[in-house]
């Protein structure tokens, strides 16, 4: 990456907020930032008036046991009741909730009327089948309502949900729900990707195969081929919906109770089960959507998001939702059926605010500006983008292209452990800068700083940290309190350390350089190297695996794998398609490598750690770093040249 941060660190273009945006916005001055640095905890108590409990909370933030920080303690809310059945009392009632686009073409919508009813149905069937409150759901569908309807059902009786992304393989998912040890699965027969099917239900019949917790399972009919189902075990959606009661009382949940997991890549080969609970998630994504969204009642909002994605979770689901809002659910690729869908949808909803990704962005500029023009784009006032840093030439190109030069942009950056967005403008006061996420939300307190836990100045570049609690913060890993200890807040003790590597510049801007732990974000996506070596040494001619992230033009980063084989095989073109074939199929389609090179050996330090740093230079072509910890530095030599004949 290193080219594309020299261009960010030369970047120096700064755009005000438009006037016209900035007359109309929810925030237009820095109060609400004076006021969160003055009173933190009573920003965040004032913040959690916006949600209805049940019963009040008797302290906002309980640091006793840190860093099992605890909020809103005493509290009782619902999080359905907050973002269904409380619409239904107002003139929400006949608004859209969700409009739902299919990839072939079909659209649904769902009013907060319609959705309140799926939601209390559908929780009435997941206790039917013996949901009880603290039980795990997991969860494995396409981008379609019933998805959103069987998250609401499962926050409504207060069992914790585990959204699987239906891009992950059958073996992800029987991981997934062996952590979480789920009772319920919840699924489709198939979703819908660029005209074909993917096969949803065939993978859920495989990750059930031998012993498993799930004793149930729901399939949803979304793409009518004939999928077998399994007598006493699996259950068609709309036979039990309709017969399913049209009440279901809300479960009083604890602010603390947990709301669902969500498995994301660490360091280590196992995900982490990133646990989330009521309260403090429910007003930490509801404050920052309405602020950071400048959200205002008559907006259409669309984030391309998956559901599978904590962006999902907190920016399609639960944030927007607890607001009233009307949310755009598209099913489909950006390209199908051709490439300008994407403008399509705005144009055919009149969308007033997007949320996508950089990858995307880069995507689109590759395809031409002839697709976004073609379409009109006039709807739109508010550009959002999260997941990766963004290269200033993509930011300016979204900004003119689809923003037509009058549209904000917030570069949001946050993680699946933050639950929320934490560095980010409110785009109607704070200039932004392509390339930088900016300063953080109110309340938030960043810092960038070095190995001793020092601020560094301007300019230079450390380590990215997080000095103050949040509501919205993860409060554990799932069955792993130790790992959550070490993982976030042993680095720095009483700061929790993002993995990320930032510089701050001297307007106190926050510039995000990348992960610097061995986790690889691929389009937005996190994958751990680990992740993917221990897939590749399962394969039976695989010795040795190390897999690196190498900087890409679209996605950001690539997977580039170094592999060495077993004595006596032979590393064939036909060998490295497989091996590819088989991380895909083991992990998913987003894990495959770009490049796997066959080495006689890795290069190691003399205490055994593969050198990710020279394999690195390698991959992107750079003159190697240090060498002298190396035990053998012929190795290097020689994987050298083996990249540059297969390169
Ligand atoms: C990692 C978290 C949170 C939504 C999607 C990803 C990177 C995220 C930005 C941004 C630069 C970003 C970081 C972070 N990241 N947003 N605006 N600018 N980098 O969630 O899978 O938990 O990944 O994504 O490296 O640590 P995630």
């Amino acid at each position: 990456m290193s080219e594309s941060f020299d261009a960010l660190l030369q970047e120096n273009r700064i755009f005000e907020p438009p006037a016209e945006f900035k007359e109309k916005a929810k925030v237009s001055d820095l109060s609400l930032y004076e006021w969160a640095e003055r009173d933190f905890l009573g920003f965040w108590a004032d913040a959690a008036k916006d949600i209805e409990w049940f019963s009040p909370f008797e302290k906002v933030l309980d640091d006793s046991e840190a860093p099992f920080y605890k909020w809103y303690t005493g509290g009782k809310l619902n999080v359905s009741y907050n973002c269904v059945d409380r619409h239904t009392r107002t003139f929400r009632r006949n608004k859209a909730a969700l409009i739902f686009e299919g990839e072939p073409g079909d659209s649904r919508i769902l009013t907060y009327q319609e959705l309140y009813r799926e939601v209390n149905k559908f929780a009435n069937v997941l206790k039917s089948l013996g949901v009880q409150k603290g039980d795990r759901v997991t969860i494995y569908m396409p981008m379609i309502p019933e998805a959103v309807v069987a998250m609401l059902a499962c926050t409504r009786i207060g069992a914790p949900h585990s959204v699987v992304f239906g891009g992950f393989s059958s073996q992800a998912l029987k991981d997934r729900i062996d952590d979480a040890k789920a009772k319920l699965l919840i699924t489709a027969d198939g979703g819908y990707r660029r005209g074909s099917i993917v096969e949803l239900k065939k993978n859920a019949d495989a990750a059930l195969e031998g012993e498993t917790t799930i004793e149930k399972v729901v399939v949803v009919k979304r793409t009518g081929q004939e999928v077998p189902m399994t007598e006493g075990r699996d259950y068609w959606y709309h036979e039990l919906m309709a017969n399913a009661a049209l009440y279901c009382e809300p479960e009083q949940c604890d602010a603390e109770d947990m709301l669902f997991i969500l498995y994301s890549s660490g360091t280590t080969g196992k995900p982490k089960g990133i646990q989330h609970t009521t309260g403090g998630y429910l007003v930490g994504v509801h404050t920052t959507f309405k602020y950071i969204f400048d959200y205002r009642e008559e907006d259409i909002y669309w984030c391309t998001a998956d559901i599978g994605w904590i962006t999902g979770h907190s920016y399609i689901v639960y944030g927007p939702l607890s607001n009233g809002a009307t949310v755009v659910l598209y099913e489909g690729a950006p390209d199908w059926p051709q490439k300008d869908r994407f403008w399509e949808i705005i144009e055919k909803y009149r969308v007033n605010i997007l949320y996508t990704a950089p990858t995307a962005i880069r995507t689109f500029m590759r395809w031409g500006e002839k697709w976004p023009k073609g379409r009109d784009l006039s709807s739109l006032r508010l550009l959002g983008t999260v997941g990766e840093p963004i290269n200033p030439e993509a930011w300016i190109w979204y900004y003119e292209n689809i923003g037509g030069g009058r549209c904000p942009i917030v570069d949001t950056w946050w993680q699946t452990e933050t639950g929320m967005i934490m560095i980010t403008p409110l785009p109607g006061v704070i200039p932004t800068k392509p390339g930088s996420a900016t300063k953080p939300f109110p309340g938030v307190e960043a810092d960038v700083v070095n190995e001793k836990g020092e601020s560094v100045p301007p300019g230079q570049g450390g380590y990215l940290v997080l000095k103050r609690p949040w509501p919205a913060m993860l409060r554990t890993l799932y069955g792993d309190p130790e790992r959550y200890k070490n993982t976030y807040w042993s680095k720095f003790p009483g700061w929790y350390f993002t993995g990320d590597g930032a510089r701050k510049d001297e307007d106190g801007y926050f510039w995000i350089l990348g992960r610097v732990d061995d986790v690889i974000n691929v389009s937005g996506h996190r994958i751990g190297t680990m992740e993917v070596e221990s897939a590749l040494v399962e394969h039976p001619l695989v010795a040795e695996a190390a897999v690196i992230g190498k900087s890409h033009e679209i996605k950001g980063q690539a997977i580039a794998a170094f592999v060495t084989l077993k004595e006596g095989v032979e590393g064939t073109p036909e060998l490295i398609q497989e091996l590819k074939q088989f991380v895909a199929q083991k992990i998913g389609a987003l894990a495959r490598p770009d490049d796997i090179f066959f080495t006689a050996e890795l290069p190691k330090t003399r205490s055994g750690k593969i050198m990710r740093r020279l394999l690195r230079d390698i991959a992107e072509g750079r003159a190697l770093g240090d060498t002298t910890t190396l035990t053998d530095p012929a190795v290097i030599q020689q994987i050298k040249e083996q990249y540059k004949d297969e390169g």
